[in-house]
């Protein structure tokens, strides 16, 4: 019954070479108004129907499959760099029930309108429902009920299967300060000294991309950056700290120690033929780590160790970022299906959860480096049920305008009703210039946000809080 939707895999073929598959079947909750959860979208908190009387005919139905979306729209049902098959039903009185199912390959749900054979005639389901349906491109039927009463019971539930979220560390719910780039040493010393000059609270400073030498992760630019310990130590000594972003792509280039090693042990997932597969991102021509190996993901942990991470200090913190994972010259700027994770697994059966593995690796690594007394901070754009164990995540490159500042809020409350409660939305839009009202309002409504943090593309104006005049 449900329908495909569209797919524009662009030049790329999907060969299928164990034929097509899929599984679906129909969930219907009873006495339910209206039904919410399925994240990450940006849209309200409520799920409009895609189906059913008074829905125009070329509604597609919800999609669950992590993509770096490009300029995401502020109100659009399109699938974004998450995914949490959870949905989450809420009736008359505080009535809730929760269905999830644990599938990370493509999903498809469709939400039925009112009036869809809602009554039916049979006496003991003459009450009001919603019908969903659900399909994914393959995978099992592993699924959950949960009886609520009420949605903080589901949510409870939820995460007695899934995970709590981790404690977070106090410093981490302050506010961050992020810009794509802090072009070098001086220019953190600089903003750091412009807060503390306009008395401005702030407690954490963030490297992007271009601190790197080259976009190789674990290296700094050395020009740019050559004292990175005594960098994070200036900022230590006044209780703040620094994140810098470790992605999961890396440098195909034989004189980086990492991919070296990683080439030799075999470590990366490997096309459809057999070889280690090559993709484009940041840094140029890439391959990615199979996260979904625990002695990959353990080997991974270690390279956060002080000695391995050079330069890095026990106030540095990660961030993981292009994890769903972005392959700029792949099928929807994705890896393709066909290529093969540890035991020969397609990546069409684990697409979903690859984002969820690699921050677990992280999170890990840091937790060795800490010899489990340091609470982790990473945070991950994409995620899968259980991400609240690893860190927070946050809605990715909005954009500077009002519709994205109002649908952020729905969006952090669908990531809380659905367990990951530490989610913030980038402060004042990455693309675009905002005004200083809008960038003013921005900081009014961040400061309710779990994670508050201030972040900018390279094309954007200098938008640290002092340059507007206030
Ligand atoms: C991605 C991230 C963004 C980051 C950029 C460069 O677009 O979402 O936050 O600044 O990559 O690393």
């Amino acid at each position: 019954m449900v329908r495909i939707g569209k797919r524009d895999l662009g030049s790329h073929t999907d060969k299928r070479p164990y034929g097509p598959q899929s599984i679906s079947f129909d969930v219907s909750f009873y006495s339910a108004e209206f039904v919410s959860g399925i994240p990450e979208r940006a849209m309200s908190l409520a799920l409009k129907p895609t189906r059913g009387p008074g829905v125009e005919k070329d509604v597609e139905p919800y999609r669950l499959f992590n993509l770096d979306v490009f300029e995401y729209l502020s109100e659009s049902p399109f699938g974004l760099y998450g995914s949490l098959p959870l949905m989450i039903s809420h009736g008359k009185e505080g009535r809730s029930a929760g269905f999830f199912w644990l599938n990370a390959a493509e999903m498809q749900i469709d939400v039925l309108g009112d009036g869809w054979d809602a009554e039916s005639g049979i006496d003991w389901v003459k009450q009001k429902r919603i019908d969903t349906f659900w399909m994914s491109e393959a995978g099992i039927v592993d699924a959950f009920f949960f009886v609520g009463p009420g949605p903080k019971e589901v949510v409870r539930q939820y995460t007695s299967v899934t995970g709590r979220p981790a404690m977070p560390q106090l410093f981490s719910i302050a506010y961050h300060q992020c810009r794509w780039n802090y072009r070098d040493e001086e220019d953190v010393e600089n903003v750091d000294a412009k807060f503390d000059e306009h008395d401005i609270p702030y407690d954490v400073l963030w490297l992007d991309i271009d601190h790197t030498d080259g976009r190789r992760y674990f290296t700094w630019d050395s020009a740019l950056f050559p004292h990175p310990e005594e960098m994070q130590k200036k900022l230590a000594e006044k209780g703040r700290h620094m994140v810098t972003i470790v992605d999961p792509h890396i440098k195909r280039d034989d004189s980086f120690r990492l991919h070296k090693e990683a080439a030799e042990k075999g470590y990366y997932v490997k096309d459809a033929g057999g070889k280690d597969f090559d993709g484009w991102c940041w840094p140029g021509s890439s391959s990615y780590l199979d996260m979904v190996n625990p002695e990959i993901r353990s080997w991974w942990g270690d390279k956060f160790s002080y000695k391995n991470y050079v330069g890095s200090t026990p106030s540095l913190y990660i961030w993981n970022d292009m994890n769903e994972p972005s392959v700029f010259n792949g099928p929807e700027v994705s890896m393709p299906r066909d290529a093969l994770h540890l035991g020969g697994i397609e990546h069409r059966e684990l697409h979903n959860s690859y984002g969820y593995y690699f921050h677990m690796a992280t999170s890990n690594g840091l937790l060795k480096r800490g010899g489990g007394n340091d609470r982790p901070f990473v945070l991950s754009r994409a995620f899968f049920p259980g991400s609240q164990r690893y860190g927070p995540v946050w809605t990715g490159d909005n954009t500077a305008d009002w519709d994205h500042l109002r649908v952020s809020v729905p969006m952090i409350l669908t990531l809380g009703l659905t367990g990951i409660s530490f989610s913030g939305a980038d402060v004042g839009g990455y693309f675009g210039n905002p005004g200083p009202e809008l960038l003013v309002r921005w900081y009014q409504l961040g400061a309710f946000y779990p994670f508050f943090r201030g972040h900018a593309h390279q094309d954007t104006k200098r938008r640290e809080p002092w340059l507007f005049g206030y």
